[in-house]
């Protein structure tokens, strides 16, 4: 089993030691333009086989995609990454065309290849991508939920006080400071909803910090995180690789589920061999269904920028 990483960046390289650290995949590519860069990284993801104790392969390549050919899944990472003050939407001219181009050459050596997309603005590049490539919707699958839900049950779990293993928690709607929609409702300390142990004002709280999750980390490293984004992109790839059928919340395309159609948004999905196998329907309320409407027309917006900037 092959995965290729496009992206040798720092969210690209912490998912492919992920996947390679959990043995999720025989061989790992990673992928970048920059010549000898991904080459170096793998060497030195390589180097810790020994110590890390696994016997998967990375094999690094200069912008060579017959290296990745046979590829089960790749995850496409590739783009610039948003420096403080930014919004994700602010990278959207630079990298559509990166997202459009890795993905259209990633099919010509794997036909069957199941993509995920982490690059940002990331529910308008998976949007981009399936578009692009005209494939199936089952195979493209944005990532930003798995990565804002841990995000959010690990503040959870930080104002109880508790593991965040024992938080069930979801963000749906866009990969956004103010797209996503943390379910504070919903979520659960081991089945008893968290509502039974924080008060409102800490609820809110939680689902503020969680919502500039991102922003936060970014104002604090001066470029964009990579260790939670690389090990929600290795998580997803686990769920696909390994037939797991997670419910994950993920950035799918939409025929009429959650009342909309035609745009690529978070909801609770799941996941297996064959990507997106399912969209599960949670039962929204008056006000969470307000507020996955706004989020889907914030995110039609930016979709419709792909059209000014002649990517589709
Ligand atoms: C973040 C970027 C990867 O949320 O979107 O950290």
């Amino acid at each position: 089993m092959k995965v290729t990483v496009v992206g040798a960046g720092a969210v690209g390289t912490t998912c492919a030691d992920n996947i390679a650290r959990k043995q999720i995949a025989n061989e790992v590519v990673l992928l970048d333009i920059k010549e000898g860069f991904a080459e170096g990284k793998a060497m030195d993801l390589n180097q810790t086989a020994q110590i890390e104790g696994f016997d998967t392969t990375i094999t690094g390549s200069t912008n060579d995609y017959s290296k990745t050919a046979g590829s089960a899944v790749a995850v496409i990472t590739s783009g610039i990454p948003r420096k403080p003050g930014m919004s994700r939407s602010e990278l959207i001219g630079i990298n559509a065309g990166i997202v459009k181009e890795v993905a259209s050459n990633l099919l010509k050596h794997s036909p069957d290849i199941i993509i995920v997309v982490i690059s940002n603005p990331m529910d308008t590049m998976t949007y981009l991508a399936l578009k692009a490539t005209g494939l199936p919707k089952h195979r493209i699958i944005g990532m930003g939920g798995i990565l804002d839900s841990a995000r959010f049950r690990y503040r959870i779990s930080e104002a109880m006080n508790c593991s965040p293993n024992d938080i069930q928690a979801t963000v749906i709607g866009g990969h956004g400071d103010k797209t996503m929609i943390p379910l504070t409702r919903l979520a659960t300390y081991m089945g008893q909803p968290i509502g039974d142990f924080l008060s409102e004002a800490e609820l809110e709280e939680v689902k503020q910090k969680t919502m500039v999750g991102g922003a936060t980390l970014t104002g604090l490293l001066g470029t964009s995180a990579w260790y939670a984004p690389g090990a929600a992109g290795g998580m997803l790839v686990e769920a696909i690789v390994r037939d797991e059928k997670r419910i994950m919340p993920c950035c799918v395309m939409l025929d009429g589920e959650y009342g909309e159609s035609d745009i690529c948004i978070g909801v609770p999905v799941v996941i297996g061999k064959n990507g997106l196998e399912k969209i599960v329907d949670y039962k929204l309320n008056d006000g969470e269904k307000e507020l996955f409407k706004a989020s889907a027309e914030a995110v039609r917006t930016m979709n419709a920028s792909l059209t000014e900037l002649n990517v589709l």
